[in-house]
């Protein structure tokens, strides 16, 4: 097994993702960030250097486990303190399972800033996935906006709040297109938009990704979205496509013309090139889940390899209904695990009940879950816990549960006060715990919406999903125990819920918390601890914030 040394300096530049200049967060110079590539076993070591002027930074591995390693995690407040400015932080860890993951700014709304990149873990030495494949390719998708992160912070956190809107542009590998349209030879699909003129440049930063395919071969395409707020369908004109894995986890293959993809989440399809070589072809994502506002983001297909490349001469497809959730709703049942695929303990030995409102608090809007809303702490919970540091965080547990007799998740809450909280989930480990996240009516009558779950440090089993209020006597014999796929990303849709199962066998700190970045600013997440007592020493520059730097002071504990 080998190990990869990078050496990263993450700074604020001028960027101009969708031909806009603007503020990007960069690493090395480059946006999106640089892709990791290693196989299965191997170790990663980042050396990051915080090269922001006025604020902190961390880097997330989206998807690793971070097994032994969970001071690596990347999440401010909770593995490790935010590194500050001009100094560096050493993440090190193992990349213990091939596929599409990546990584990301956890802290404020970095992610949102730009501050994300691919890492492509393929299978070690002398192992075969199940599929074969003569080439690939990698899409990470995200969502713009010209208004900078910060006045988006400052407007969710003000009262009244202010909302940041829908994106500008939708960008693959971090180019999009504002106020022009690659596809207006079209007219249908460019929104009445004027054509893109790069001059035949495919280097602008804004001309879009070209991939280059030769006829009748098999390519893998990793996707994975980082969305800030959207949820995306992506397909390529006239090629279908097999879901092969889902967030590292190999699928029970199934053939779709297109797929919906929720922030958080990755997947990789199959296609072959068996269209007319002599045409090029779109790949297109357009915004579901939410009322579109955004042109569809686009990329080529191309078959000819000649520069400049050629225009596609079929238009991209409008992107199914986005408020069609049956549609949504099918293509989630139809993921299922691989035959291979570990399966789930037939038990649970404790289950959570997690309800996700809408609420205020003292006038302010905010989410929370069971009526709390994560507001994190100065000091780590990983330092904090392993060292008995009691003051803090707030030593109760939140609540496993919500009135499920007499909450009508139907309605806005009769109540719409919450509390701030930051107390965590102690899990007992290797306990297999089960959630079940229940969605519910908005502060605005007649609105619910999407949210894609994540949890950190473990994958879990996508028991079921439902709609309405989970009813134990009426839902519990419909979870999927058989087949269920494996992931680590899950969505929640309007008015349902979703059924989720997993170990606590992986000893660290670990955040389970709607992807959706705002939400998150706005206190939609929990935090679960399990095995703390079991780790060895915490390497000092993850604890040297708050009250573990008066620990280190004071000469006891830590390493
Ligand atoms: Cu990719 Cu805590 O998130
Ligand atoms: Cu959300």
């Amino acid at each position: 097994n080998e190990t990869h040394f990078f050496k990263w300096e993450v700074e604020y530049m001028y960027g101009a993702p969708d031909c806009l200049t603007n503020i990007v967060m960069g690493i090395n110079g480059q946006f999106p960030g640089p892709t990791i590539k290693a196989k299965a076993g191997d170790t990663v070591v980042v050396d990051l250097t915080n090269k922001l002027l006025t604020e902190g930074v961390v880097i997330h591995w989206h998807g690793i486990t971070q097994r032994g390693t969970p001071w690596a995690d990347g999440t401010a407040s909770i593995s490790q303190c935010a590194i500050n400015p001009g100094e560096t932080f050493n993440y090190t860890f193992k990349v213990d399972k091939a596929g599409t993951y990546f990584y990301h700014g956890h802290y404020g709304m970095q992610r949102s800033a730009g501050l994300y990149g691919l890492l492509i873990v393929d299978v070690e030495e002398g192992k075969e996935e199940p599929f074969k494949y003569d080439g690939e390719f990698s899409l990470l998708l995200s969502d713009w906006w010209h208004k900078g992160v910060h006045e988006q912070e400052v407007g969710l956190s003000a009262n009244p709040m202010t909302w940041i809107g829908e994106p500008q542009s939708l960008l693959i590998n971090g180019k999009g297109q504002y106020n022009c349209s690659l596809a207006a030879a079209h007219n249908s699909g460019s929104g009445g938009l004027p054509e893109c003129n790069f001059r035949g440049n495919e280097n602008d930063t804004c001309a879009p990704n070209i991939l280059r395919v030769k006829p009748n071969k098999t390519y893998r395409l990793r996707v994975a979205s980082t969305t800030a707020l959207v949820s995306l369908n992506l397909a390529v004109r006239n090629h279908k496509m097999l879901m092969v894995e889902a967030d590292g986890n190999y699928l029970q293959k199934f053939s779709v013309k297109d797929f919906d993809i929720y922030s958080g989440e990755t997947y990789s399809v199959l296609f072959k090139t068996d269209q007319n070589p002599r045409n090029n072809y779109w790949i297109y994502v357009g915004v579901r889940g939410r009322e579109p506002r955004t042109p569809q983001g686009l990329a080529i297909l191309d078959y000819q390899s000649t520069t400049p490349t050629k225009q596609p001469t079929l238009a991209p497809k409008p992107t199914p209904g986005w408020n069609d959730y049956q549609r949504s709703k099918l293509f989630s049942k139809k993921l299922l695990a691989h035959s291979e695929s570990p399966k789930p303990p037939a038990n649970h030995h404790r289950r959570i009940f997690l309800l996700n409102t809408q609420n205020r608090i003292n006038g302010y809007t905010k989410w929370a879950i069971n009526n709390v809303s994560l507001t994190l702490p100065p000091t780590p919970y990983l330092g904090s816990i392993k060292y008995g540091i009691n003051e803090s965080f707030d030593q109760n547990s939140p609540p496993d549960t919500f009135d499920l007799n007499t909450y009508d998740i139907m309605s806005p809450p009769s109540n719409p006060n919450a509390a701030y909280g930051n107390g965590v989930y102690t899990l007992e480990l290797n306990n297999t715990i089960d959630v079940i996240l229940q969605n519910a009516n908005m502060l605005k009558a007649g609105d619910s919406e999407i949210h894609p779950w994540h949890l950190h440090g473990h994958d879990f089993w996508v028991l079921g999903y439902g709609e309405g209020k989970f009813s134990s006597e009426k839902d519990e014999k419909k979870l999927n125990l058989k087949n269920p796929p494996l992931r680590n990303t899950v969505v929640i849709f309007p008015y349902g819920w979703t059924a989720i199962r997993f170990v606590a066998d992986n000893p660290g700190v670990w955040p389970f918390h709607c992807h959706i970045e705002p939400h998150l600013h706005m206190g939609m997440g929990v935090v679960f601890a399990e095995g703390v007592d079991r780790l060895g020493d915490i390497p000092n520059e993850a604890l040297s914030c708050g009250l573990t730097a008066k620990m280190l002071m004071s000469g006891s504990g830590g390493k």
